[in-house]
């Protein structure tokens, strides 16, 4: 019985061996990806827009608990402002500046808005610059 246990840990230890080895050769092999396209970054925006919970403050057309996408692009585009530089906690908010409707998107932005990368913020901000072409009135 013994030896058999034995016998048993001996395999064990075989495989796992074997996995991380393997393991390592697809961490090597991992291809570059080419930068998104136009349609991909609008793809990807609009799906990080409902995951990341954006959508549950944010509606496209209405105010809810927060500005629309429409009514924050609007200002955007007429004072020029830039959504990457706001979301990375670079740009001072510009829509809404009642303190506690700041306080609430900055929480957003010292939360989970640090673990999205480059690619990903810059594809929301595409979604919200085209909002108005891909939900006309
Ligand atoms: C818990 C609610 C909530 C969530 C979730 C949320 N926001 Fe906000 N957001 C707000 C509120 C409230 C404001 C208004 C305050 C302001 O303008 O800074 C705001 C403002 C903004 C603004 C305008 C900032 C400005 O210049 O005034 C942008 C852009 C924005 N949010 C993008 C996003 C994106 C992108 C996401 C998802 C990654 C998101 N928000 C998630 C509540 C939220």
């Amino acid at each position: 019985m013994r030896l058999f246990l034995f016998f048993i840990l001996i395999l064990l230890g075989c495989s796992c061996k074997s996995e991380k080895k393997s393991n390592e050769a697809m961490d090597i092999v991992e291809p570059k990806r080419a930068e998104l396209s136009f349609d991909s970054q609008i793809f990807l925006g609009n799906r990080l827009f409902s995951e990341k919970t954006c959508i549950t403050c944010h509606d496209v057309n209405r105010v809810k608990k927060a500005p629309s996408v429409k009514e924050i692009m609007a200002v955007y585009k007429e004072k020029n402002g830039d959504i990457v530089a706001f979301l990375k906690g670079n740009a001072q908010p510009i829509v809404d500046t009642t303190a506690t409707q700041v306080a609430i998107m900055q929480k957003n932005i010292d939360g989970f808005l640090k673990k999205i990368t480059d690619e990903e913020l810059n594809s929301l901000s595409i979604y919200m610059l085209h909002i108005d072409k891909l939900y006309p009135e």
